[in-house]
């Protein structure tokens, strides 16, 4: 069965909620914050290790119903029921959705147990040293070669949990630029360091031509044979995998139904399981789980994933805010933002509905940001006082993992004052003049967690691969494909193709042709 097509602008909750915006509109919801001191109470959720308050957004509880209504009306928890059941929900790919299932340790598939237990016999290996290089050397370094969903789960991961992690150094190879792998070159010594070529279609040009320049790297000090103990594949394409010259004992399977970028769950997460050890990448796993439960069971008005996409499609569809930023007061998370930028602007980045035809609303919404309290002194003058309304999740743990409680009051204290700050405003304050008004009434969700474990990370990327999930249901979108980056790819053929022949002018292009031309004459 297909996932329901509902245009959710012709639903009764949109127009409810448009009418209901025109009220909400111009409010300073500040004294609304004050003179009900309940309902900070009300706005929250309290889940295991998690607290998120969204009191501080422009919202009633009014706007709550009708925004539950509408996930109600567009049939959203079918379409949850759907998706982690196994039908084929990625209906332009003809493809199931189950990244879940990479986590389901009550009812995990025979293919990915296997996997599984291949990791983590590799990863132990790899670790205590008993895999040895071509001169009998343990090793050292290892570097993730790929790109996209092949990089980014895996570097924000191996970052964020950098306290949990081992003796390893883990570099990433992502970008074609040559100097960008020159620079990486320089730091690694071909006897000690593995190389894992990360691919799920293992046609990923980057990523094939830097796998190749490396292997060439790795030849000029190795024979052929060594390749087998400083190669390893991680791919849904063996036979590519084979053809490259990585023997099937070597590769690592995953599967068709898992998407790229929300592949960090499977055999493309071996770089973390290196790094962090397969004990705390299964803690990963089952925190992820844990909030798939929660997802799947909870009321929509008690949870997270739900509330959170609800809230987003409240400012981008009614108020029209085009962006939102997300601001982890941890710099442990500093990969956080790329990460969900792929996750989430390559799944809803779209503007054809599940019915194949054009949308004339608004869909996927622009995330940015970076950590704080860098980000304080860098771009929050626009949030404060700038024309446009930004929607900010506020990121942060109770506890330090180093135990520095000095440093961490002083970081949290700021998270805490910012989101006050962007509310309040110097609303009902005199101020000496209109430069130092702040007008606030700014929303913002605070995300406070317990500690940054490898399970509390685990849930927290749950959090966001579900709220992007429920918006493109909302949005009637397809949020599983991601055609838009196909026609790039293979312009950018041709485009080489004239590059090396030397071919500028018969480039039909004219802007292009000249840029060539520039180009070729270095
Ligand atoms: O071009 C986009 C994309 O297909 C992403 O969706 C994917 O994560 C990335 O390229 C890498 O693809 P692969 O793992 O097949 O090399």
């Amino acid at each position: 069965m297909s996932l329901p097509k509902i245009n959710p602008t012709k639903t009764e909750a949109w127009k409810a909620l448009e009418t209901h915006f025109q009220e909400m509109k111009g409010q300073q919801l500040q004294d609304v914050f004050l003179k009900d001191s309940a309902r900070a109470d009300c706005f929250k959720i309290e889940w295991q290790d998690f607290y998120l308050d969204y009191s501080k957004n422009r919202i009633t509880e009014e706007t709550l119903s009708l925004l539950v209504k509408l996930a109600e009306e567009v049939k959203l928890k079918k379409a949850i029921n759907q998706q982690f059941s196994g039908e084929k929900i990625n209906e332009t790919e003809n493809r199931e959705v189950l990244h879940t299932a990479l986590r389901d340790f009550n009812n995990l598939k025979p293919e990915v147990k296997a996997t599984l237990q291949k990791m983590k016999f590799f990863s132990e290996e790899i670790i205590n040293g008993s895999h040895k290089g071509f001169t009998g050397k343990a090793i050292t370094d290892i570097v993730n070669i790929g790109i996209g969903g092949s990089h980014l789960g895996p570097e924000m991961v191996t970052e964020a949990l950098q306290f949990y992690r081992n003796h390893l150094k883990i570099h990433f190879i992502a970008n074609i630029d040559g100097d960008a792998v020159a620079e990486s070159l320089k730091k690694l010594n071909p006897e000690t360091t593995l190389f894992i070529v990360v691919s799920k279609s293992f046609t990923t040009q980057e990523t094939i031509a830097n796998a190749s320049v490396l292997r060439s790297w790795f030849l000029k000090n190795a024979s052929e044979t060594d390749i087998q103990k400083h190669f390893v594949a991680v791919s849904a394409n063996v036979k590519g995998a084979k053809d490259f010259g990585i023997s099937e004992e070597n590769i690592f399977p995953m599967q068709d139904w898992v998407g790229g970028r929300f592949s960090l769950w499977s055999s493309v997460g071996l770089s973390i399981c290196c790094a962090i050890g397969f004990k705390n990448f299964e803690a990963m796993l089952k925190g992820a789980l844990e909030m798939d439960n929660h997802f799947r069971k909870e009321s929509f008005d008690k949870n997270i994933p739900v509330i959170l996409a609800l809230l987003s499609i409240w400012y981008n569809n009614f108020f029209k805010t085009e962006s939102e930023a997300v601001v982890a007061y941890s710099q442990y998370l500093h990969k956080l933002v790329p990460y969900l930028q792929q996750a989430v602007m390559e799944s809803n980045g779209k503007s054809v509905d599940r019915n194949g035809e054009k949308i004339n609303y608004q869909t996927g919404t622009i995330v940015w940001g970076n950590v704080g309290s860098n980000s304080q002194h860098a771009y929050f003058q626009l949030l404060h006082q700038g024309t446009k309304l930004i929607p900010t999740d506020f990121i942060g743990f109770s506890e330090s993992l180093h135990g520095n409680s000095e440093n961490h009051n002083i970081l949290m204290a700021n998270f805490f004052a910012q989101t006050e700050a962007l509310w309040e405003g110097t609303h009902n304050k005199n101020v000496e003049n209109a430069f130092k008004f702040f007008e606030g009434n700014k929303p913002t969700n605070s995300i406070l967690i317990e500690k940054l474990t490898p399970k509390n990370l685990g849930s927290l990327i749950a959090i966001y691969e579900h709220k992007l999930f429920v918006q493109g249901i909302i949005w009637n979108i397809f949020s599983y494909d991601q055609w838009g980056v196909e026609l790039g790819k293979t312009v950018a053929k041709g485009t080489l193709k004239a590059i090396e022949n030397k071919n500028a002018s018969k480039v039909e292009n004219r802007s292009t042709a000249n840029l060539l031309k520039k180009f070729q004459k270095k």
